[in-house]
């Protein structure tokens, strides 16, 4: 090659290494002197040029000893080329991690040399390590969704139909002694019955809960959600003469849900829409529920109340885990909801509603197949 008349084979790699981005050294792979380091690697060193220095992990850290696979040391000219390590290293003076790899091969000079090449991946140990974070975070917050405190809010469910029931067999009780007859009594009877049957629909559902280890996530319509969250607080609302008005756009796409999670999320912030509403004018005792499509991949679950607002001091502090300003509150319901909405990787946001109240909403994720 004519081309390349005066520029030998040595010199040529020399010239190729010197333009990579990655530190490469060739170091005596007896006694670890520097022959040669690329551009990239005397811009690490700094100061001097280390040619002719040992070569120590100080510039890029180097494997131990024990993890070589063998040991350069004792390597003979017929036993290159051969690997000597190919791993991730920290670099603690600078807290930098390299990609690091080295082979034995026979240098331009005949001796048998370490030829390392070490790449600066501490971007993408940052970037996996976030990533580890997150990932902990989801599952310490799925972990703050433990069974006691699922079982106990729907424990507390219990209670409702319970004392429906109470209600309706003391009406009875009333009738009776005024001399009521059997059809009079039926229907107020059949009302017990249907009390006890959703009492008995809850403990299924904390039975299921208590069965599942795991929240499991499938595509279900958010209709059907919200026509079981809701069947659990109709009665309630009737008896508070709040109106429910369920507003769902048509065609919603599946959304990607553990069901009896996202029913709970849609109880509480009714519950708290109900409870926000205690004082309100009676017309305007109105609970909206919308679901609508927010972009192509998610659906947005809005809980709409024309209740007393949020005071701004008050804002920041209401998804914190026992915030309450009610005497018999708990403070647990929208540290829960947020939890099982960010396990959905949804978000969960709060915003005064213009009419006066407040509005709540919350994304879940479109089930990809069902979009296919
Ligand atoms: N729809 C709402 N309107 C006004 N304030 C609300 C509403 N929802 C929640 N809040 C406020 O957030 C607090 C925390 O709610 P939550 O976590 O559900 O606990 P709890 O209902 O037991 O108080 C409530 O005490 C109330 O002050
Ligand atoms: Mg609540």
């Amino acid at each position: 090659m004519a081309a390349d008349a005066g520029y030998d084979a040595s010199e040529r790699l020399m010239a190729v290494l010197d333009g990579l981005d990655a530190a490469v050294y060739a170091a005596d792979a007896r006694g670890g002197e520097i022959l040669f380091a690329n551009r990239a690697f005397r811009a690490l060193h700094g100061d001097y040029d280390p040619v002719g220095m040992v070569l120590r992990g100080v510039v890029v850290p180097l494997p131990e000893r024990g993890d070589y696979r063998v040991d350069p040391r004792g390597l003979a000219a017929a036993d290159v080329p051969c690997e000597l390590f190919d791993g991730e290293l920290p670099q603690p003076r600078s807290g930098r991690w390299y990609h690091v790899r080295e082979q034995a091969v026979r240098w331009v000079d005949g001796r048998v040399v370490r030829l390392g090449i070490a790449t600066d991946v501490t971007l993408r140990k940052r970037t996996a390590e976030i990533a580890r974070q997150q990932e902990e975070r989801i599952s310490r917050t799925a972990r703050l969704i433990t069974m006691g405190e699922m079982a106990s809010m729907l424990a507390h469910e219990i209670n409702q139909p319970l004392a429906a029931i109470a209600n309706y067999c003391n009406g009875c009780v009333v009738r009776m002694e005024a001399g009521a007859t059997a059809a009079e009594l039926q229907p107020v009877m059949k009302k017990a019955a249907a009390q006890a049957e959703r009492a008995g629909k809850i403990i299924h559902r904390i039975r299921e809960f208590v069965k599942k280890s795991e929240p499991r996530r499938v595509g279900v319509a958010v209709a059907a959600i919200l026509d079981d969250a809701l069947a659990f607080v109709d009665l309630d609302a009737q008896r508070r003469g709040i109106r429910l008005v369920v507003d769902v756009a048509p065609d919603l796409p599946e959304v990607l849900a553990d069901r009896i999670m996202i029913e709970q999320v849609v109880l509480n912030l009714v519950r708290n829409g109900f409870d926000a509403m205690k004082d309100a004018v009676a017309d305007e005792r109105v609970l909206t529920v919308r679901a609508r499509a927010s972009g192509e991949r998610a659906v947005e679950i809005a809980v709409i109340d024309r209740g007393h607002g949020i005071d701004e001091e008050d804002r920041d502090r209401l998804f914190q885990p026992f915030f309450t300003t009610k005497s018999e509150g708990m403070g647990m319901g929208l540290a829960i909801c947020r939890s099982i909405v960010e396990y959905h990787d949804g978000r969960l946001t709060v915003e005064a509603n213009p009419e006066g109240g407040t509005i709540f909403a919350f994304t879940l994720p479109v089930e990809e197949s069902v979009r296919d």
